[in-house]
C-alpha cells in the first residue's frame, strides 16, 4: 500500500533502514554497502532502496533499507511514521551530520546521540503537560558503541534537535556547552519520539561536520564523504543488533 510520501509495497523494505538527510547520500551509501539494491520509492525525491548488507563480517547477506530523510523534523517525522506504521519497519538509524557544540568534539568525530533536547515544539504536543525525552534505543546504542571499539573519536552524549540552521538563540549556545551538549543537528529529537510512539527503535549516529566555537574547521565534501563512512559502520552495527 502506497502511502502519501512512500510509493512502495508492504514487504518492500527491510526491517532496518539507514537513514541519511542527503537524498544523493542515501543512492551512494545504498550502491556502496548494498547489494542487489533496488529503488522501492521516490516521491518527491527521497529515494529508497532495499538489498542486502554488502559488507564484510556477520551481517553479510541480511536484508537492509537506506532511504533518505531530508532536512528538518518534520521531514523525518513524516517518513519515520510511515515507514514504522505502513511498511513493517522495525528500526531507524539516522546518520547524518552535526555542528559540533562541545569543546570535546572536533570536526570528523562521530556521535552517538542518546539524547535529544530541542527548539521544536513538535514534542511538546505528545504528552499533554510534559516535557517528553527524546532518547535513542539502549540496546542500538550499545551496539553503536562496541563496533567503535576504543575508537578516540567517538563519543557518545546528547545532542540539540533545532528548528533553525540560520538563526542563533542569543544565549543559547553558551547554555548549551555548559550542559555538555555534544553537537546541533535537525532531526533526531522528532525520529525519536515517533520510535517511542510506535514501540520502535531508533538511533541517531552523527559526523561532525562543522563546529560552532572551533571556526575555519570545517571539512570538505570529500572529507565529509571519507569520514562518513566510520559512522556507517556504528549505524549497521545498530541495525542487526
Ligand atoms: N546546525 C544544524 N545542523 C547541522 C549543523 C549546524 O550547524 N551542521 C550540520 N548539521
Amino acid at each position: 500500500m502506497a502511502t502519501p510520501h512512500i510509493a512502495a509495497q508492504l514487504g518492500d523494505f527491510a526491517t532496518a533502514v539507514l537513514m541519511p538527510g542527503d537524498p544523493k547520500r542515501a543512492e551512494r551509501m545504498a550502491q556502496s554497502i548494498l547489494a542487489d539494491a533496488k529503488l522501492v520509492t521516490s516521491v518527491r525525491g527521497i529515494s529508497g532502496f532495499t538489498g542486502t548488507y554488502a559488507g564484510e563480517g556477520e551481517y553479510r547477506g541480511r536484508p537492509l533499507s537506506v532511504m533518505a530523510s531530508g532536512m528538518g523534523m518534520p521531514s523525518i517525522g513524516i517518513y519515520a511514521t510511515e515507514l514504522f506504521r505502513f511498511f513493517g519497519v522495525e528500526r531507524i538509524i539516522r546518520v547524518g551530520t552535526a555542528g559540533g557544540i562541545s569543546p570535546m568534539v572536533s570536526v570528523g568525530d562521530v556521535i552517538i546521540g542518546v539524547g535529544a533536547h530541542t527548539t521544536s515544539s513538535m514534542n511538546e504536543l505528545r504528552i499533554p503537560g510534559t516535557h517528553f525525552s527524546a532518547v535513542a534505543d539502549l540496546k542500538m546504542a550499545a551496539a553503536a558503541l562496541a563496533a567503535a571499539g576504543d575508537s578516540p573519536n567517538v563519543y557518545t552524549g546528547t545532542v540539540i534537535s533545532s528548528d533553525h540552521f540560520y538563526f542563533p538563540i542569543p544565549g543559547q549556545l553558551d547554555a548549551m556547552v555548559e550542559h555538555g551538549v555534544l553537537g546541533v543537528e535537525m532531526e533526531a529529537a522528532s525520529l525519536y519520539a515517533v520510535a517511542a510512539e510506535h514501540g520502535k527503535g531508533a538511533l541517531t549516529v552523527l559526523t561532525v561536520s562543522d563546529h560552532l566555537r572551533k571556526k575555519g574547521t570545517d571539512m570538505s565534501s570529500e572529507e565529509r564523504e571519507t569520514i562518513f563512512q566510520g559512522a556507517l559502520k556504528l549505524a549497521v552495527a545498530a541495525a542487526f543488533a
